[in-house]
C-alpha cells in the first residue's frame, strides 16, 4: 500500500481545488438582504412605472421570481428580453438559487439597453444575454432547462414549446405571457395545445398580463 496517498498533506492537496470550487460557487450566491438584494431593489424601485418596451408589469415579474424560488430552479431560459424587466426578476431569483439565465432578443437596441440594465441592477453574473433570432437559437441550445419564460412573438409560442419540451427537465416549468386575451394571436393556440398534454399541469394567472404556468409532471 502506498502510505503517501493517505498522508494528511496529500489529502489536503487533493481536496483543496474542490474546496475552492465550492467556495466560489457559494460566493456567487446572493445572501438575503445583502448587496445584490439592495442593488436590485433600488433599481426596480427607481424604474417602477417607466418600463415602456412591452415589458411585463411588476406583479408578473414577482410571479416569475416566486415560481423559481419555490421550486429552486437554476437553469432558466427567457425568449424575448426586451429591455430586461422580466429578466431582472428572473435573474434576481436565480441569484438566490445559484442559477443562471439565458435570455434572447432579436432587437439590437433593446438588447443593448437590457445588458446595461442588468449591469446597473448588479445581475450581470447571472445572465447570458444573446442577440439572436430565437426561432434558430432555441433549436440550437442544448439545455437542459428547468424554467422557461416565453414572451417573444406569440404566433411562434407553440413552435418554441415543441423545441424546448425535450430539453425541459421533469419537474420543470414552462411559462408564457399574454395568453388570456383574444387578441393574443398564436398565444391562444399555444395555450390550447399545452392544456391538452397529459404530462403537463397548466394553470393561468390572469392578475397581470395573463401568464400560463405549465409544470412538466413526467417525460411523456
Ligand atoms: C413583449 S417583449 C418582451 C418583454 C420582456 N420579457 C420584459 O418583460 O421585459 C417581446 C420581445 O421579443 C422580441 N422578439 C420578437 N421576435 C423575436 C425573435 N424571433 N427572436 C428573438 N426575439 C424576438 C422583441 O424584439 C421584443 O423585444
Amino acid at each position: 500500500m502506498n502510505r503517501k496517498l493517505f498522508s494528511p498533506v496529500f489529502i489536503l492537496f487533493a481536496i483543496a481545488p474542490l474546496m475552492i470550487m465550492h467556495a466560489d460557487a457559494v460566493s456567487q450566491k446572493n445572501v438575503p438582504g445583502g448587496d445584490i438584494d439592495r442593488k436590485v431593489q433600488a433599481f426596480l424601485e427607481k424604474n417602477r412605472g417607466s418600463w415602456r418596451d412591452m415589458n411585463v408589469p411588476p406583479s408578473d415579474g414577482k410571479l416569475l421570481h416566486d415560481i423559481i424560488i419555490k421550486n429552486n430552479y437554476m437553469k432558466a431560459l427567457e425568449i424575448g428580453t426586451s429591455t430586461g424587466h422580466s429578466g431582472i426578476w428572473i435573474a434576481w431569483a436565480l441569484s438566490k438559487t445559484g442559477g443562471k439565465l439565458i435570455t434572447i432578443d432579436i432587437d439590437p437596441e433593446r438588447h443593448r439597453e437590457a445588458v446595461a440594465n442588468f449591469r446597473e441592477a448588479g445581475l450581470s453574473d447571472f445572465i447570458d444575454a444573446r442577440l439572436a433570432d430565437a426561432h434558430d437559437l432555441v433549436k440550437e441550445l442544448n439545455g437542459p432547462f428547468d424554467f422557461v419564460f416565453s414572451d417573444a412573438d406569440k404566433e411562434w409560442y407553440t413552435n418554441y414549446f415543441l423545441d424546448i419540451d425535450p430539453k425541459l427537465e421533469v419537474g420543470g416549468c414552462f411559462t408564457a405571457h399574454n395568453v388570456s386575451r383574444p387578441s393574443d394571436f398564436g398565444a391562444g393556440a399555444f395555450l390550447s395545445h399545452v392544456q391538452k398534454l397529459p404530462n403537463y399541469e397548466t394553470t393561468v394567472n390572469r392578475s397581470g398580463g395573463g401568464l400560463s404556468i405549465s409544470y412538466k409532471k413526467s417525460a411523456k
